[in-house]
């Protein structure tokens, strides 16, 4: 493991601290309960799992933001405190003024204030399936509907459909969703797509690019989408510390748009951002050299994966992401029931997708366990009739 993600424990200090005055942590104290001695601390059958089913970054804050966090305790009894100006770092980091940012706990809250905010009216919300389902979610938690297309056969969008579909019930359309990258494929939409939807419906439509992957991205036809915001379009970008930055636990993710957006979007937003969380942030911005570490490992791990697989016959979905998605032959559900026998935990299923398994790219050590098992749940490889039995 690189020691540059080793985790510092929050509570070293404070209990460091204690320990000076002579006192001993609280639940130690008034519970009578003796900490277990050094190396005898009870097993946590959680760390057994390798957790390859949720895209997350397994190594966590890097060491910056712990140490940034770490210095942040102090204000946890403040509801006002110095909050490292995250939410002008996050504008200068996009070239816009703070009233184009909100700042949510994870952008998962960013996409459902979005659909509740363009969505209210009965709006329907327009994309495509397989996708990231919040923003579908949301419209269905207020009864609103959405226009679900399929990708196409090479698992894009379709950009002609979604704009055609738009055009066609323009007067009930609230919203259109891309997630670019695309979950679970994996798959890009080119910047020239996305000018070409936004050329292509009446420009009063808010468009919603989810970017959660956005720093895993290499393919060059690949852009962001914050420079169409900039030039006036509806745009809505959402991003997220969860995933390069590795504070999905922590809840970090904010969305970019024009400032009458933000507006519209404010009266649904809790605004809870912690103040730990914050400094975090403000960290994570700053340290070019762990993203660049996460990011360079996790696409070597799972180009060596995937390769892996496709030598042995199978089809793996060109990602550009920290997961793949590979085609199993048969129903992914059981092929994810025979992975939790060997401690690991992968996917989930995605409609219509239901004989393709999405894998997220995990450590070194996980990704071997993934191949053993692999090795093991598929002993012949794929054969040449596409089964896998
Ligand atoms: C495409 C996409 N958007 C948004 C999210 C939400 O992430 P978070 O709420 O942790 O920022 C995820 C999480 O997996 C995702 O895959």
């Amino acid at each position: 493991m690189n020691t540059r993600f080793s985790r510092r424990h929050f509570m070293g200090s404070a209990a460091a601290a204690l320990g000076a005055l002579g006192l001993r942590p609280a639940t130690a104290l008034g519970a009578g309960i003796r900490p277990p001695p050094p190396g005898l601390e009870p097993r946590d059958p959680y760390d057994d799992l390798a957790k390859l089913s949720s895209n997350e970054n397994p190594y966590g804050p890097s060491d910056k933001m712990m140490a940034s966090m770490n210095a942040a305790w102090k204000y946890s009894n403040r509801y006002g405190y110095p909050d490292g100006d995250i939410l002008e770092k996050i504008a200068d980091h996009h070239g816009v003024g703070t009233r184009n940012i909100m700042m949510n706990a994870g952008s998962g809250e960013t996409l459902k204030v979005a659909g509740l905010a363009f969505l209210k009216h009965d709006e329907k919300v327009v994309g495509v399936e397989p996708t990231f389902l919040t923003v579908y979610r949301a419209a269905a938690g207020i009864d609103a509907d959405a226009i679900i297309r399929p990708l196409l056969g090479d698992h894009t969008q379709d950009i002609d459909d979604l704009i055609k579909v738009t055009r066609r019930n323009y007067r009930d359309v609230g919203l259109v969703y891309v997630c670019n990258p695309n979950n679970p494929t994996g798959v890009v939409v080119s910047d020239d797509d996305i000018r070409r939807l936004l050329d292509g419906i009446p420009e009063d439509i808010p468009v919603l690019i989810d970017e959660a992957y956005h720093h895993f991205v290499q393919d060059p036809s690949y852009a962001t989408a914050v420079p169409y915001i900039k030039e006036g379009r509806k745009v809505l970008v959402t991003r997220t510390f969860s995933k390069i930055y590795g504070m999905a636990g922590l809840r970090l993710g904010y969305g970019i748009a024009p400032e009458e957006m933000i507006d519209e979007m404010r009266v649904y937003s809790t605004g809870s951002v912690n103040a730990l969380v914050k400094w975090g942030g403000v960290a994570a911005l700053e340290d070019h050299e762990s993203e660049a570490w996460v990011r360079d490992t996790t696409i070597a791990l799972r180009e060596a994966t995937a390769n892996e697989l496709r030598g042995q016959g199978f089809e793996v979905i060109p990602s550009e992401t920290n997961f793949f998605m590979v085609h199993t032959g048969r129903p992914a559900s059981e092929v994810r029931a025979e992975f939790r026998k060997h401690d690991v935990a992968v996917g989930r299923d995605f409609p219509p997708m239901l004989d393709y398994l999405r894998v997220s790219i995990g450590t070194e050590e996980e990704m071997k366990r993934f191949l053993t098992a692999w090795n093991q749940i598929f002993p012949d490889g794929m054969t040449a009739t596409g089964s896998s039995r």
